[in-house]
């Protein structure tokens, strides 16, 4: 790491949290902890900055970005809560949970956030760092995960500054996140609930709050378009449900007793623990598309529970891409 860069990262302490507010404040960009995965921030009512966000991850205009709020007052300033939405964010915030709801009139969050559509995506985040962050900057931050586009998620602050180093004002080093995914989205805008993007909060929670909860895209405009086939995508084609590796390939493993043979193995989790495969998820599939193989060949994981998210995380990462 650069000199230039190892100044622009900071502990998450109290000073750390200072100095990431007042470039917030600034119009700059802070990547920060939240208990899913680090974000790429800006003060989400300013279109400059929200703009810069963009041109960072070089991210297509038309991907809508997640605003996160200290609390849900703040958050109902911004979007119309209904009865069903106000229950999900009673129960699951602060949290890592995503509510698509329409804009209020007259609120003041960039349109950027938006890309278009007459909605916005608000959330609660539950990861101290992120709470001390919303608290001492008393703005509302825009943040998608703090990776370039189409590429994997960020767990921890070398991960940031090894993707987007010379494009960020700020990294706040607040450790590695503890989930390791990317927040669930629901949609509560439209006349029934959908799940937009499986995640921490797991379909089984949902439906217990929820009479209805459809799946994944709306009929017509593209509505998520996070949900684009290809993302999350390592350099390495990805092998799904794989029962062995051969000695050209790395084996992402997950249980006891992976097969051997392998040029390097990472087991997501020894004792089939979906929860500790989570956390695992991201930083092993960058650490594995480090090794000199020909492909990552990747475990079979069961689908209950958090399962549903890491699986849909792998599917992205293996799909076809365009470039
Ligand atoms: O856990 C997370 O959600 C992280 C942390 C930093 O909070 N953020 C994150 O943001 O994953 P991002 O931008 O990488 O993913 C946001 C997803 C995208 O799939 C996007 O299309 C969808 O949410 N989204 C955002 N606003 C939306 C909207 N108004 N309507 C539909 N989908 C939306
Ligand atoms: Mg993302």
């Amino acid at each position: 790491m650069s000199e230039g860069l190892r100044y622009k990262v900071r502990a998450a302490d109290e000073a750390g949290v200072r100095a990431a507010a007042k470039v917030l404040r600034e119009g700059g960009l802070v990547a920060f902890p939240t208990e899913t995965v680090y974000g790429l921030g800006a003060d989400a009512r300013n279109d400059r900055a929200v703009a810069a966000i963009f041109e960072a991850k070089g991210r297509p205009r038309f991907n809508p970005l997640i605003v996160h709020f200290r609390h849900l007052a703040a958050a109902a300033e911004e979007t119309v809560f209904d009865s069903r939405a106000r229950a999900l964010a009673e129960r699951f915030w602060p949290g890592p949970l995503s509510l698509v709801l329409p804009r209020a009139p007259g609120s003041r969050i960039s349109l950027l956030c938006s890309a278009g559509l007459d909605t916005l995506a608000v959330r609660v985040p539950g990861h101290e760092s992120a709470q001390a962050l919303l608290n001492a900057c008393a703005l509302p931050i825009a943040a998608p995960s703090a990776n370039p586009a189409g590429r994997i998620s960020p767990t921890r602050a070398a991960d940031v500054v090894a993707a987007l180093g010379e494009r960020v004002d700020l990294v706040l080093d607040g450790g590695p996140c503890p989930i390791g995914l990317e927040s669930t989205v629901v949609d509560m805008s439209g006349a029934a609930p959908r799940l937009l993007r499986p995640g921490a909060v797991t379909r089984e929670e949902l439906e217990v709050e929820l009479e209805t909860l459809e799946s994944g895209e709306a009929e017509g405009p593209l509505r998520a378009p996070g949900q684009l086939a290809s993302h999350y995508a390592p350099e390495h084609p990805l092998l799904l449900d794989a029962l062995r590796a051969t000695q050209d390939q790395a084996l992402l493993a997950f249980g006891p007793n992976p097969p051997r043979g392998a040029a390097r193995t990472l087991n997501l989790s020894v004792s089939g623990d979906l929860r500790e495969a989570a956390a695992n998820l991201f930083a092993f599939l960058r650490a594995l598309d480090e090794a000199p193989v020909s492909a990552i060949a990747v475990m079979p994981i069961p689908s209950y529970g958090l399962g549903a998210a890491i699986n849909d995380r792998l599917a992205r990462a293996a799909a076809p891409r365009d470039a």
